[in-house]
């Protein structure tokens, strides 16, 4: 994918949108574009995070325990969650289908969405939403 290709799937995204264009083209030059076979693991439950990844193409599962609690498709991303917190992967992630991602090196990453106090409040909006649907209700 050409840099112009990176870009525009970059600013399509919600969260990347608001970027500067300045910002938008040093995300677009240090992600990397990595493709991926089904079956393959993009990240592994319980190790350390390097990156958040945007999927560009195809689908993806998202495991807890071997059991899929998510898929996500072109648009949506993954692995902000122990970008945020500094823990362990909460899930894993594997390639449903053969698929595409761009990968947001952690440092990077904080220094672009991390800079962008909107973008971080629709990041957490969408954690939040994930934790939230995998919370199971209280007993009363
Ligand atoms: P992270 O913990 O860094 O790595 C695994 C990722 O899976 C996690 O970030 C989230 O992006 C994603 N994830 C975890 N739980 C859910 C969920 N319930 N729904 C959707 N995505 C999830």
């Amino acid at each position: 994918m050409d840099q112009t290709a990176v870009k525009q799937h970059l600013s399509a995204v919600p969260l990347f949108s608001r970027l500067s264009k300045k910002l938008l083209h040093t995300l677009a030059v240090t992600a990397a574009d990595k493709t991926y076979n089904p079956g393959d693991v993009i990240v592994r439950q319980g190790e350390k995070a390097l990156g958040f990844y945007l999927v560009v193409e195809g689908k993806v599962d998202v495991e807890k325990a071997g059991k899929i609690v998510a898929t996500l498709g072109p648009g949506q991303f993954f692995g902000e969650m122990a970008l945020l917190d500094e823990e362990p992967r909460t899930a894993s992630v594997k390639a449903a289908t053969r698929s595409r991602c761009l990968v947001v090196y952690s440092w990077e990453f904080w220094a672009s969405v991390g800079k962008d106090p909107e973008a971080l409040r629709s990041l957490l909006k969408e954690s939040v939403r994930r934790l939230r649907g995998s919370t199971p209700a209280p007993e009363d």
